[in-house]
Protein backbone atom coordinates (compact mmCIF):
# COMPACT_ATOMS: atom_id res chain seq x y z
CA UNK A 1 0.00 0.00 0.00
CA UNK A 2 1.15 3.13 -0.86
CA UNK A 3 2.64 5.37 2.38
CA UNK A 4 0.17 8.20 3.25
CA UNK A 5 1.36 11.65 2.54
CA UNK A 6 0.70 14.35 5.12
CA UNK A 7 1.00 18.45 5.27
CA UNK A 8 1.39 19.73 8.13
CA UNK A 9 0.36 23.73 9.16
CA UNK A 10 2.05 24.97 11.84
CA UNK A 11 2.16 28.91 12.53
CA UNK A 12 4.95 28.90 15.39
CA UNK A 13 7.19 26.66 17.83
CA UNK A 14 5.95 23.18 16.14
CA UNK A 15 6.34 20.64 19.57
CA UNK A 16 3.08 18.63 18.33
CA UNK A 17 4.92 18.89 14.28
CA UNK A 18 8.04 17.76 16.38
CA UNK A 19 5.82 14.49 18.03
CA UNK A 20 4.79 13.61 14.91
CA UNK A 21 8.49 13.99 13.36
CA UNK A 22 9.83 11.85 15.89
CA UNK A 23 6.88 9.06 15.58
CA UNK A 24 7.94 8.52 11.99
CA UNK A 25 11.42 8.28 12.69
CA UNK A 26 10.86 5.63 15.33
CA UNK A 27 8.54 3.78 13.16
CA UNK A 28 5.58 4.01 14.86
CA UNK A 29 4.04 5.89 12.08
CA UNK A 30 4.53 4.43 8.59
CA UNK A 31 3.62 7.72 6.74
CA UNK A 32 5.29 10.43 5.10
CA UNK A 33 5.47 14.01 6.39
CA UNK A 34 5.28 15.62 2.53
CA UNK A 35 5.30 19.36 3.12
CA UNK A 36 5.19 21.98 6.18
CA UNK A 37 3.02 25.05 5.16
CA UNK A 38 3.41 28.02 7.49
CA UNK A 39 1.90 31.34 7.40
CA UNK A 40 4.92 32.77 9.58
CA UNK A 41 8.45 32.97 8.70
CA UNK A 42 9.68 33.12 12.18
CA UNK A 43 7.92 29.93 12.87
CA UNK A 44 10.76 27.59 14.86
CA UNK A 45 8.58 24.53 13.20
CA UNK A 46 10.82 26.02 9.86
CA UNK A 47 13.75 25.11 11.75
CA UNK A 48 12.32 21.34 12.58
CA UNK A 49 11.48 21.02 8.96
CA UNK A 50 14.78 21.76 7.91
CA UNK A 51 16.79 19.65 10.26
CA UNK A 52 14.52 16.55 9.06
CA UNK A 53 14.45 17.41 5.74
CA UNK A 54 11.09 18.51 5.33
CA UNK A 55 9.70 20.73 2.42
CA UNK A 56 8.47 23.52 3.58
CA UNK A 57 6.57 26.63 2.40
CA UNK A 58 5.98 29.74 3.98
CA UNK A 59 2.40 31.46 2.67
CA UNK A 60 1.54 34.22 3.80
CA UNK A 61 -2.15 35.81 3.51
CA UNK A 62 -1.05 39.17 2.55
CA UNK A 63 -0.17 38.30 -1.45
CA UNK A 64 -3.63 36.54 -1.83
CA UNK A 65 -6.72 38.41 -2.84
CA UNK A 66 -8.85 37.28 0.12
CA UNK A 67 -8.88 34.33 2.79
CA UNK A 68 -10.53 32.23 0.70
CA UNK A 69 -8.00 32.34 -2.26
CA UNK A 70 -5.29 32.24 0.58
CA UNK A 71 -6.97 28.73 1.59
CA UNK A 72 -7.27 27.83 -2.21
CA UNK A 73 -3.40 28.11 -2.71
CA UNK A 74 -2.70 26.14 0.16
CA UNK A 75 -5.17 23.20 -0.44
CA UNK A 76 -3.43 23.91 -4.24
CA UNK A 77 0.42 23.16 -3.02
CA UNK A 78 -1.35 20.25 -0.86
CA UNK A 79 -2.93 18.42 -3.72
CA UNK A 80 0.22 18.71 -5.82
CA UNK A 81 1.92 17.16 -3.42
CA UNK A 82 -0.40 14.15 -3.24
CA UNK A 83 -0.87 15.06 0.91
CA UNK A 84 -3.96 12.71 1.83
CA UNK A 85 -4.16 14.11 5.74
CA UNK A 86 -3.74 18.07 6.41
CA UNK A 87 -2.65 17.85 10.09
CA UNK A 88 -2.98 20.89 12.41
CA UNK A 89 -0.38 21.77 14.47
CA UNK A 90 -0.62 24.98 16.11
CA UNK A 91 -1.73 26.58 13.19
CA UNK A 92 -3.32 29.82 14.13
CA UNK A 93 -5.81 30.30 11.66
CA UNK A 94 -9.44 29.52 11.08
CA UNK A 95 -9.11 27.81 8.07
CA UNK A 96 -11.45 28.40 5.32
CA UNK A 97 -14.06 26.40 2.83
CA UNK A 98 -11.67 26.05 0.06
CA UNK A 99 -8.89 24.22 2.44
CA UNK A 100 -11.92 22.28 3.82
CA UNK A 101 -14.05 21.02 0.35
CA UNK A 102 -10.93 20.19 -0.51
CA UNK A 103 -9.71 17.91 2.58
CA UNK A 104 -13.32 16.92 3.41
CA UNK A 105 -12.36 14.31 6.66
CA UNK A 106 -9.28 14.65 5.74
CA UNK A 107 -7.88 17.39 8.06
CA UNK A 108 -6.77 17.26 11.58
CA UNK A 109 -6.55 19.71 14.91
CA UNK A 110 -5.39 19.41 18.20
CA UNK A 111 -7.02 21.70 20.91
CA UNK A 112 -5.57 21.89 24.45
CA UNK A 113 -9.11 21.01 26.16
CA UNK A 114 -11.66 18.85 26.33
CA UNK A 115 -13.84 19.75 23.78
CA UNK A 116 -16.81 20.64 23.57
CA UNK A 117 -15.59 22.76 26.32
CA UNK A 118 -12.94 25.86 26.15
CA UNK A 119 -12.69 26.14 22.50
CA UNK A 120 -10.84 29.34 20.64
CA UNK A 121 -7.97 30.61 21.93
CA UNK A 122 -5.82 29.81 25.59
CA UNK A 123 -8.16 26.49 26.18
CA UNK A 124 -6.07 25.74 29.41
CA UNK A 125 -6.22 29.42 30.89
CA UNK A 126 -10.12 29.02 30.08
CA UNK A 127 -10.17 25.81 31.89
CA UNK A 128 -8.06 26.77 34.66
CA UNK A 129 -9.67 29.91 35.12
CA UNK A 130 -13.39 28.22 34.91
CA UNK A 131 -12.06 25.76 38.05
CA UNK A 132 -12.73 22.66 36.44
CA UNK A 133 -10.71 19.52 37.76
CA UNK A 134 -10.29 17.83 35.08
CA UNK A 135 -8.91 19.13 31.60
CA UNK A 136 -6.82 17.77 28.84
CA UNK A 137 -6.68 17.73 24.98
CA UNK A 138 -8.75 16.84 22.19
CA UNK A 139 -8.03 15.60 18.08
CA UNK A 140 -10.85 15.97 15.95
CA UNK A 141 -11.83 16.81 12.34
CA UNK A 142 -12.05 20.42 11.01
CA UNK A 143 -15.32 21.86 10.05
CA UNK A 144 -16.18 25.66 9.12
CA UNK A 145 -16.54 25.84 13.23
CA UNK A 146 -14.10 26.72 15.78
CA UNK A 147 -13.08 23.52 16.91
CA UNK A 148 -16.85 21.70 16.45
CA UNK A 149 -15.67 18.99 14.00
CA UNK A 150 -16.06 15.39 15.01
CA UNK A 151 -13.77 14.13 18.15
CA UNK A 152 -11.46 11.55 17.03
CA UNK A 153 -9.70 11.08 20.18
CA UNK A 154 -9.57 12.62 23.85
CA UNK A 155 -6.97 12.80 27.18
CA UNK A 156 -7.91 13.63 30.33
CA UNK A 157 -5.48 15.64 32.28
CA UNK A 158 -6.14 16.66 36.11
CA UNK A 159 -6.15 20.33 36.96
CA UNK A 160 -4.28 21.05 40.36
CA UNK A 161 -5.35 24.19 42.54
CA UNK A 162 -1.73 25.19 42.18
CA UNK A 163 -1.62 25.55 38.37
CA UNK A 164 -1.39 28.31 36.32
CA UNK A 165 -1.83 28.44 32.84
CA UNK A 166 2.01 27.70 32.10
CA UNK A 167 1.91 24.80 34.36
CA UNK A 168 -1.02 23.54 33.19
CA UNK A 169 -0.26 23.94 29.36
CA UNK A 170 3.02 22.02 29.86
CA UNK A 171 0.90 18.96 31.74
CA UNK A 172 -1.59 19.07 29.03
CA UNK A 173 1.12 19.28 26.39
CA UNK A 174 2.92 16.34 26.88
CA UNK A 175 -0.39 14.79 26.48
CA UNK A 176 -1.19 16.19 23.19
CA UNK A 177 2.32 14.79 22.13
CA UNK A 178 1.03 11.29 23.21
CA UNK A 179 -2.73 11.56 21.02
CA UNK A 180 -1.64 13.12 17.95
CA UNK A 181 0.01 10.44 16.78
CA UNK A 182 -2.19 7.76 17.71
CA UNK A 183 -4.90 9.40 15.78
CA UNK A 184 -2.59 10.03 12.68
CA UNK A 185 -1.90 6.37 12.94
CA UNK A 186 -5.95 5.52 13.64
CA UNK A 187 -6.10 7.56 10.24
CA UNK A 188 -3.15 6.12 7.99
CA UNK A 189 -4.21 2.51 9.00
CA UNK A 190 -7.75 3.14 7.75
CA UNK A 191 -9.36 2.75 11.34
CA UNK A 192 -11.45 6.00 11.27
CA UNK A 193 -15.08 5.98 10.26
CA UNK A 194 -16.92 9.58 10.56
CA UNK A 195 -20.68 8.92 10.64
CA UNK A 196 -22.40 12.39 11.18
CA UNK A 197 -20.51 13.98 14.07
CA UNK A 198 -19.81 10.66 15.43
CA UNK A 199 -16.07 8.87 14.58
CA UNK A 200 -15.76 5.25 15.03
CA UNK A 201 -12.19 3.55 15.07
CA UNK A 202 -12.09 0.15 14.09
CA UNK A 203 -10.44 -2.91 16.10
CA UNK A 204 -10.76 -1.01 19.66
CA UNK A 205 -12.15 -2.20 22.77
CA UNK A 206 -13.84 -0.07 25.37
CA UNK A 207 -12.60 -0.36 28.71
CA UNK A 208 -14.67 1.97 30.60
CA UNK A 209 -12.12 2.92 32.33
CA UNK A 210 -12.11 6.34 34.13
CA UNK A 211 -9.76 8.29 36.53
CA UNK A 212 -10.89 10.60 39.51
CA UNK A 213 -9.15 13.56 40.58
CA UNK A 214 -8.75 15.23 43.14
CA UNK A 215 -7.89 11.81 44.55
CA UNK A 216 -10.06 10.31 47.06
CA UNK A 217 -9.10 10.90 50.77
CA UNK A 218 -7.59 7.60 52.33
C1 LIG B 1 -0.81 23.43 21.17
O1 LIG B 1 -1.12 23.66 22.51
C2 LIG B 1 -2.03 23.00 20.39
O2 LIG B 1 -2.93 22.29 21.18
C3 LIG B 1 -2.62 24.31 19.97
O3 LIG B 1 -1.53 25.14 19.69
C4 LIG B 1 -0.40 24.70 20.43
C5 LIG B 1 0.70 24.45 19.46
O4 LIG B 1 1.90 24.12 20.08
N1 LIG B 1 -3.53 24.11 18.86
P1 LIG B 1 3.12 23.59 19.21
O5 LIG B 1 3.40 24.69 18.16
O6 LIG B 1 2.73 22.31 18.57
O7 LIG B 1 4.26 23.45 20.17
Amino acid sequence: MKRLKLGVLASGRGSNFQSIIDSVESGYLNVEIRLLITDNPNAFAIERAKKHGIEYLVITPGTFSSKDEYFKGIAMELKNREVGLVVLAGFMRIVRKPLIDAFSNKIMNIHPAILPSFPGLHGQKQANDYGVKISGCTVHFVDEGMDTGPIIIQAAVPVSEEDTEDTLSERILKYEHRIYPVAIKLFSEGRIEVAGRKVKIKGTVFNGEGIINPPLPG
